[in-house]
C-alpha cells in the first residue's frame, strides 16, 4: 500500500540539535500523527554526515571523524526521543546502504548522459556547503555565515542541470507545488530570470576527504548536498531492507514506487534553491515523479538575534523541556508563529502562552467541567466525538498557528457558556425539585451544557493530540472516565524570571 510520506531535511552533525532543527522535526511529527489516523504514514529524518564542515568540527574536537558522527547522530536520536518525535526511520547518509544506493543512482544518471567531466571555478561557502556566484554574496561575503568563501578551481563532474530549467519551471504550482504561496512566486521569478548553470556534483578527495567516493572515480568525492537529497529515497529502502544487489532499475523504482513521491517534504527557507531546482532536476533526469508538496518555513531568531555556534546562543531544545515540560515547548512553537514565516523565540512568551491557552483555557475548561458532571452523577448522554471539518482542513493545509487558535476558541466559547449559565446553580435545582426527572428542566439544561462541553473537548483533544500526545490523550481519558483532571499544570513565573 503506498504510504503517506513525510520528510525533514537532514541535519549536520557538525551542530547539536537546537529549536531551529525542532521546529522542523516536531512540525513533522505533528503531521505524521494527524495523518496516522487516516493513512499509512512514513515519517523519516535523519543526519547529513559528510562534508568539509563535519570533517573540520571532528577534528577540532580531536575525534576519529566516524566517531564523532556517531556521537552526534546519537544525540539527535536522543533529543528527538525525549522530545516525543516518533519517526519511522532514521536516515544516516555515512550508512554504508545510503552511500551504497548514491553510488548506484549516480552510476545511473552518468549512464544515462546526465554527467560530464569539467572544471569548476569559482567560490564555495564551507559553511553553507554551497557553491557561490558573486552576485549571492554581501561585501564579498556569505549573508548567512558572514565569512569569505574559498576560491576553488578544481577538475570535478558535473550534472546537466542546464538541461532542466524549463522542465522544473513547467512542474511548480503543478505537479510540484511550493508553498506558502509566495515561496512558490519566488523561486518561479528565480527560475525565469536567471540562467541554470551545471552543477558539480563531485570534488577532488584531496580537497574534501570525508565523502563518498564517486564509483568509476576514486579520486573524486560526492558532493555532500547531492549525497544528501538522496537520503529521501535510500531511507525508506533502507527501512524495509530492500536488497539492491543485482537489481535492475526498474526494481528500484517498483519499490520506490510504495512511498515516492513525497506528500509533503518539510525544509527551511535557507535550503529551498537546493530542493525546488537541483531535487527536481534530479528526480526528472531518474524520471520519478516530484514530491507533490514542499512546505518551507520560517526561521527563528533567539531575542532577536539569529541562532549560531560562534553567538552560543543555541537553545538544547532538552533543556528547555526540563524547565518548562515538553507541552510549553511543542505547544509555543505552532501557536505564536505562522508555519511558513519567521520568528523570535522568547520564553517569556512560551511561558505566557502556556498558561493564557493551555492551563487556564482548555486545562480549566477540563477540570471544571468534569468536576461539575462528578457533582452532578453521571451525565446520559453518550459523549461521541466528532470530526470538525474547519480544523481538517487547517490542518490539511499545515496552518497550525490556526489550528490552535481554533481549538482555542471553541475552548473559550465552552468557558463563556459555563460562565454564563452558571451549571453548579442548576445540579441544586434539579436536585431540589423532582430528582432527576426527565422532564426537569434544570436537569436537561445541565445536561446540554455540559454533555456539550464535554463533546467539544473531546474534538479538542482528538486535534491536540499531534502537538500533545500525552496530555491530548490525557484530557480524552479523563472524558471516557467521567475524571477531572488537572491536565496542564500552570508554570510558576519564577522559572523564567532569568530568561
Ligand atoms: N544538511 C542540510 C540539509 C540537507 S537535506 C537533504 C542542512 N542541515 S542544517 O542542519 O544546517 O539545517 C537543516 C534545517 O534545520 C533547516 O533547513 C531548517 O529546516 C532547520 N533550521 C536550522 N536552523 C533554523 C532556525 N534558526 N530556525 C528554523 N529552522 C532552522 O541544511
Amino acid at each position: 500500500m503506498k504510504k503517506f510520506f513525510i520528510t525533514t531535511p537532514i541535519y549536520y552533525v557538525n551542530d547539536k540539535p537546537h529549536i531551529g532543527h525542532t521546529y522542523t522535526t516536531v512540525a513533522a511529527d505533528v503531521l505524521a500523527r494527524f495523518y496516522r489516523e487516516n493513512n499509512e504514514t512514513f515519517f523519516l529524518t535523519g543526519t547529513d554526515e559528510h562534508g568539509t564542515k563535519v570533517c573540520k568540527s571532528a577534528k577540532e574536537q580531536e575525534k576519529e571523524v566516524k566517531k564523532f558522527c556517531d556521537e552526534v547522530a546519537q544525540s539527535y536520536q536522543k533529543t528527538w526521543k525525549a522530545l516525543d518525535i516518533n519517526y519511522d526511520f532514521f536516515v544516516r547518509t555515512t550508512d554504508k546502504y545510503h552511500e551504497e544506493f548514491v553510488k548506484l543512482i549516480l552510476t545511473h544518471l552518468k549512464d544515462n548522459g546526465f554527467l560530464y567531466e569539467g572544471e569548476y571555478e569559482g567560490l564555495y561557502c564551507e559553511g553553507c556547503e554551497e557553491f557561490k556566484a558573486e552576485k549571492d554574496l554581501v561585501n564579498g561575503c556569505c549573508s548567512i555565515h558572514k565569512t569569505y568563501p574559498v576560491k576553488l578551481k578544481e577538475k570535478v563532474w558535473f550534472f546537466k542541470l542546464s538541461e532542466f530549467q524549463d522542465k522544473v519551471l513547467e512542474s511548480i504550482g503543478k505537479n510540484f507545488k511550493i508553498l506558502p504561496k509566495s515561496r512558490e512566486t519566488e523561486l518561479v521569478s528565480f527560475l525565469k530570470k536567471e540562467k541554470l548553470h551545471d552543477v558539480a556534483i563531485s570534488r577532488p578527495r584531496d580537497r574534501v576527504e570525508w565523502g563518498i567516493e564517486l564509483p568509476w572515480n576514486n579520486d573524486q568525492v560526492i558532493y555532500v548536498w547531492i549525497d544528501a537529497l538522496f537520503n529521501y529515497l535510500s531511507g525508506p529502502l533502507s527501512s524495509r531492507g530492500f536488497n539492491f544487489n543485482n537489481k535492475h532499475w526498474e526494481d528500484i523504482v517498483e519499490a520506490l514506487n510504495d512511498f515516492w513521491p513525497a506528500e509533503i517534504q518539510l525544509i527551511g527557507k535557507d535550503i529551498l534553491r537546493f530542493h525546488a531546482v537541483i531535487w527536481p532536476a534530479l528526480l526528472l533526469a531518474l524520471e520519478l515523479p516530484l514530491p507533490k508538496r514542499l512546505f518551507v518555513h520560517g526561521f527563528f531568531t533567539i531575542n532577536g538575534e539569529k541562532i549560531s555556534k560562534s553567538l552560543g546562543n543555541a537553545i538544547n531544545p532538552i533543556d528547555l523541556k526540563k524547565k518548562f515540560g515538553l507541552s510549553a515547548l511543542r505547544y509555543y512553537l505552532f501557536r505564536d508563529f505562522s508555519f511558513g514565516e519567521d520568528g523570535d523565540v522568547s520564553l517569556k512568551n512560551l511561558v505566557e502562552r502556556y498558561n493564557a491557552d493551555l492551563a487556564d483555557n482548555i486545562g480549566n475548561l477540563v477540570s471544571r467541567s468534569l468536576t461539575l458532571v462528578k457533582k452532578y452523577g453521571e451525565l446520559k448522554q453518550k459523549i461521541e466525538f466528532k470530526k470538525d471539518a474547519e480544523l481538517e482542513k487547517l490542518f490539511k493545509d499545515l496552518k497550525f498557528k490556526e489550528v490552535l487558535e481554533r481549538i482555542n476558541f471553541l475552548a473559550k466559547e465552552k468557558n463563556q457558556l459555563i460562565d454564563k449559565e452558571k451549571p453548579w446553580s442548576l445540579i441544586k435545582e434539579a436536585h431540589q425539585g423532582k430528582e432527576f426527572a426527565i422532564e426537569n428542566e434544570s436537569q436537561q439544561k445541565f445536561e446540554k451544557i455540559l454533555g456539550g462541553t464535554l463533546e467539544t473537548l473531546k474534538t479538542i483533544s482528538y486535534y491536540l493530540i499531534p502537538f500533545l500526545p500525552h496530555e491530548g490523550e490525557k484530557i480524552n481519558q479523563a472524558i471516557n472516565n467521567l475524571k477531572s483532571e488537572i491536565v496542564f499544570p500552570k508554570i510558576e513565573a519564577d522559572n523564567f524570571k532569568n530568561n
